[in-house]
């Protein structure tokens, strides 16, 4: 029996987490021809939350509060439930969908597609920010964008943290370089959620990857497939300390989750020895987690031709892609901590000011799904 409302985290504008209220009676979608309705029982929280939340994605001015608008307008209104990387269980189908995909477990492609190309997705927009997302207890989207993955080894908080808003991205980061095997990739904010599945997608293509992150991740970077951990704490003779962890070879593509001053640090990584390359420099630039601005000397790009790739979400072909990877126990979770959705406003603030010992991903369990799906990965503090 499905009831007519519903618990929700809904954002109601843009600014701090105060902006974040709690409904006790939100009105349960319906399912529309092609969709299926989930019941939701966790949702990988990402930085867009945040970002969006605080108005952080100006594309021309300085300052500006605003959030995504690739296909010329805003879609992002209030209020709004946010959480792109859901999982749950099919509850019941719209017109059109085989009723057989009641019972199954999924993993959603958050991506509000503009169109039916599987090749190339233009204008991104995502469930949880052009319509609403995983922070309530039931979601309608597309049948064919919920991927049914069984594997009774994953927990659904386990295969929320394996959510395509960070896989896609970190695949999407990989394809766009032209990332093939053998090739040293350098990988930074390499403990984050796209920066663990960077290292995890690396090792599948037969790629070298090497970790730009924190001492103390050190150990658990290594273990999820790091050839080598590069400390960002010290920044000073950093080509060296590459050149010393890749037997003086320079490093072929960065994947960059930092941007900011050290963007131009890691150009240099791929520039020292350009008689020793066998292709052409590439940076794939996905997130500035080290600031939105870098001063970057543009003759040292053409002169060395470095391909610079702006990477936003990714495909229908990737998904599809990782979906199976995931099915075939080719990725593992990196899961940091489960939070009750009523206590999301918590699950913010630690993941803004988080530890040391943090890496990967944190997920939101609905509160009358938090003791089946939820308290077995509660923060250990
Ligand atoms: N383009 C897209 O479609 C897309 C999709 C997902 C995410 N993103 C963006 O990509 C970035 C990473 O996302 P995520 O989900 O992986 O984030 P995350 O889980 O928050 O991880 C970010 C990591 O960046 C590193 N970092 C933080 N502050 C830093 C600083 N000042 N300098 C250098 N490194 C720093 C930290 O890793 P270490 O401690 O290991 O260095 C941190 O764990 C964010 O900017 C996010 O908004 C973009």
């Amino acid at each position: 029996m499905i009831p007519e409302t519903m618990k929700a985290m809904l954002l109601t504008g843009h600014g701090g987490v105060e902006k974040l209220q709690y409904s006790e009676d939100f009105p349960v979608p319906r399912p529309a021809a092609g969709e299926v309705l989930v019941k939701v029982t966790a949702t990988a929280k990402n930085n867009t939350d945040r970002k969006a939340r605080e108005g952080l994605y100006p594309t021309k001015a300085k300052g500006e509060v605003t959030s995504f608008q690739m296909g010329g307008k805003a879609t992002l209104t209030f209020p709004r439930i946010q959480g792109a990387d859901v999982v749950g269980h099919v509850v019941a189908t719209g017109e059109g969908v085989d009723q057989a995909r009641i019972g199954q477990r999924g993993l959603l492609d958050f991506n509000l597609y503009a169109d039916a190309r599987r090749d190339i997705n233009l204008t991104p927009d995502y469930y949880g920010h052009g319509a609403d997302g995983g922070y309530a207890e039931y979601i309608a989207v597309p049948s064919n964008q919920f991927h049914h993955i069984a594997n009774p080894d994953l927990a659904d908080a386990e295969l929320a943290s394996m959510g395509m808003c960070s896989y896609q991205t970190a695949l999407h980061m990989l394809t766009s370089a032209r990332v093939k095997s053998g090739e040293h990739i350098l990988v930074t904010g390499a403990s984050g959620g796209v920066g663990t599945a960077l290292i995890q997608l690396c090792r599948i293509v037969g790629a070298i990857p090497y970790a730009l992150s924190q001492q103390d991740k050190a150990d658990e970077l290594l273990e999820l497939g790091a050839e080598a951990v590069l400390d960002r704490s010290d920044m000073a003779g950093f080509t060296d300390r590459v050149r010393a962890v890749t037997g003086g070879r320079p490093i072929d593509a960065v994947m960059d989750l930092a941007g900011g001053e050290m963007t131009d640090q890691f150009i240099d990584t791929m520039i020292f020895d350009m008689n020793s390359r066998d292709g052409y420099p590439r940076l794939s630039i996905a997130g500035a987690s080290a600031g939105n601005f870098s001063e970057i000397m543009w003759t040292r790009i053409y002169l060395y031709q470095v391909q610079i790739f702006g990477v936003s979400h990714g495909t229908r072909e990737e998904a599809e892609q990782l979906v199976a990877w995931i099915r075939s126990g080719q990725l593992r979770p990196v899961l940091h901590a489960a939070f009750r959705l009523s206590r999301l406003h918590d699950a913010e603030r630690y993941f803004v000011n988080r530890n040391s010992n943090y890496l990967g991903k944190i997920v939101i369990v609905p509160d009358s799904e938090w003791e089946q799906h939820g308290a077995a990965f509660a923060l250990k503090e």
